[in-house]
């Protein structure tokens, strides 16, 4: 979960690792540091807190001009974020050899009491210091910088990108991969490293990724990479396909702000070129799976975590519905350990917007060990779960900055909407024209996600007024139900207060337990026009809550007109496809916890305790 850069070239490396670190906050900010190597030898600030608080130090303890180093910010694993647990670790005695880490070395314990034994002094209480006095002493007795990086890291276990540098070898950085991110930017006469391309993106859109157990042996004017073993790894390039631009907040308050108002284009980014203007779908992306691969499917099961869990809740009511293929969805981390059923005919799809959850990426090893295809839909491209998928489906929403994500989940249902389709298509469930219309159907969500956008100021202000508030409960049906959910989460990780979903029948099942004078529940409001409407139900349910004093916020349909007699705010949404609500619906909610967070002035792209990306089980 930690934010890497590694440069050597003729730039001034300084300012490449702190460009490289700002991009890299968000995927974790306890701490940070940089060591670089110049005609002095090595030198290395770091410093507990943001990026900023680096800065200071450095700009109080000047660093010399260098061509060579390496960058990181910090999610603290082991051991609290403190200025002698922030990366760089500095290795051997002579304290020649520096290192940075993401990820968790399992075996620390017995490599640290290894060297406790043989006398050394540890700094730190990380488990990454271990790795920085292993390759020092190896390399005393190599003398060789790739051959003692080599050495070690085959005795590490556990998920882990490494990178280092060593005074008397100032011209290359190593770096070595296992289970967490690592990819190079290929420059003209400077290389670049990085946990993804935001590092380097603003001077190179030419990308490689590493794969599992390689070593990179990076020089300014050449790269070569090797597996563990020593075999040599022929590197594939990508182009980067966004610019750097794209990943500064362009004069937005905040990403997260910037990133809900993004959400029209990254759902049109999603659907562009896989959806006809005919209403048809085509996802060349998964040739991987044959026909007779698809024909066969005779269960999905859908893994991920967090917001990207909800992606698959509302995916599984339009895959079942139009495929009439089962689907389970199941949290990552849950899925990996409960000894599940799959078989080569079970289809696994992984959702996920940066490709490196470590839970997800176990729970789709664990399926392709039992035979079973993976399908990922990732938005980070070149990542791990990508690389390790039978096929991908790429949303195109673009980088997603803060921690708590919004384009990036609506994107998620989009490609799950087009899943959903292809299959039924591919499966002969729902009559072609039925598939035409809901495609067509589709191809106008854009246009109504940029609608709901200019609609917004009622609940902005209830946000903005409701500051204070300790505890919002969240009520959906069907496809409002996982948008409940979501709309629960942002508000617990944005403003750190009680936030719970729930189906709406459930209510009466114990949670109408929690309503009180006063309490804020929003509600999902289902559309009204459909013959088996459950607007009716949850009409019911409002009126339910009403009678023991709630306040009711609702989402619901333009034209709706019964819901404004039983809520004190209605925020309408256009009409659409009842299934492709959640769209929509979900919006008006990660406003709410947004203005709701900054009401109480905090920090909506870093939230305390969280990262973008959990690269660590
Ligand atoms: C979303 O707001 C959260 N930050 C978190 O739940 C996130 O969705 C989850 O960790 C999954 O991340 P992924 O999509 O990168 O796998």
């Amino acid at each position: 979960m930690c934010g890497i850069v590694g440069y050597v070239g003729p730039k001034s490396t300084l300012e490449v690792l702190l460009g490289g670190l700002r991009r890299l906050e968000y995927r974790g900010y306890d701490s940070a540091g940089v060591s670089v190597i110049s005609g002095t030898g090595l030198d290395t600030r770091k410093k507990a807190g943001k990026l900023d608080n680096l800065i200071a130090e450095i700009t109080n303890h000047p660093l010399p001009d260098a061509h060579i180093g390496i960058g990181h910010t910090r999610w603290a694993t082991h051991g609290a974020p403190t200025d002698g647990n922030a990366h760089p670790h500095i290795g051997g005695e002579a304290a020649k050899l520096s290192l940075i880490h993401n990820g968790i070395i399992e075996n620390f314990y017995e490599l640290k009491a290894e060297l406790v034994e043989a006398g050394t002094k540890f700094a730190s209480e990380t488990d990454s210091e271990v790795a920085a006095h292993l390759v020092a002493a190896e390399f005393e007795k190599t003398g060789d910088l790739p051959t003692a990086f080599t050495n070690v890291v085959k005795r590490l276990r556990g998920a882990f990108t490494l990178l280092a540098i060593h005074e008397d070898q100032p011209d290359v950085v190593l770096a070595a991969r296992r289970n967490s991110p690592l990819v190079i930017g290929l420059g003209d006469g400077e290389n670049f490293l990085g946990s993804d391309v935001a590092a380097f993106v603003e001077h190179t859109k030419r990308a490689i990724s590493v794969g599992q157990d390689e070593i990179v042996i990076l020089r300014a004017g050449e790269i070569e990479i090797r597996t563990f073993d020593g075999a040599p790894v022929t590197p594939v390039e990508f182009e980067v396909s966004w610019d750097a631009s794209a990943a500064s907040k362009g004069g937005w308050s905040s990403f997260m702000a910037k990133e809900i108002a993004d959400q029209p284009q990254a759902v049109a980014d999603t659907l562009m070129g896989r959806l006809a203007s005919d209403g048809s779908v085509r996802l060349s992306e998964i040739d991987g799976l044959s026909a007779e691969d698809i024909k066969n499917i005779d269960r999905i099961i859908m893994v991920a975590c967090g917001t990207a869990s909800y992606a698959c809740d509302v995916a599984k009511y339009a895959i079942e519905k139009f495929s009439r293929i089962p689907v389970q969805v199941e949290l990552s981390h849950e899925f990996r350990y409960r000894d599940p059923i799959v078989t080569p005919n079970t289809l696994i799809v992984a959702v996920s917007q940066s490709g490196e959850t470590m839970d997800t990426l176990m729970a789709t090893r664990y399926a392709k060990e039992a035979g079973a295809k993976v399908l990922a839909i990732c938005n980070t491209q070149g990542a791990t779960l990508a690389r390790e998928s039978d096929a991908v489906i790429y949303t195109h929403a673009g980088p997603e900055v803060a921690v708590a994500s919004t384009k990036a989940l609506v994107a998620q249902i989009t490609a799950g909407y087009l899943l959903a389709l292809f299959l039924a298509a591919g499966r002969g469930a729902t009559p072609k024209a039925e598939l035409a219309r809901l495609g067509k159907e589709l191809l106008q969500m854009p246009e109504s996600v940029a609608e709901v956008l200019d609609g917004l100021e009622g609940i902005r202000q209830l946000g903005k007024d409701m500051a204070n508030a300790k505890s919002v409960l969240f009520l959906g049906r069907n496809v409002g139900f996982p948008v409940a959910m979501e709309g629960a989460l942002k508000l617990k990780e944005l403003a750190y207060i009680h936030a719970e979903g729930f189906a709406a029948g459930e209510l009466k099942h114990g949670p109408i337990a929690l309503i009180e004078e006063g309490q804020p529940v929003i509600v999902i409001v289902p559309s009204q026009r459909d013959e088996d409407s459950l607007h009716p139900k949850v009409i019911s349910n409002i009126q339910e809550i009403r009678a023991r004093g709630a306040r009711v916020i609702a989402i619901a349909e333009e034209g709706d007109n019964q819901v404004g007699d039983y809520a004190e705010h209605v925020v309408f949404v256009p009409k659409a496809e009842s299934i492709f609500a959640s769209l929509l619906t979900v919006i008006p909610l990660q406003v709410f916890a947004l203005e709701l967070s900054t009401a109480k002035g905090l920090d909506v792209d870093q939230p305390r305790n969280l990262a973008k990306s959990v690269t660590v089980e």
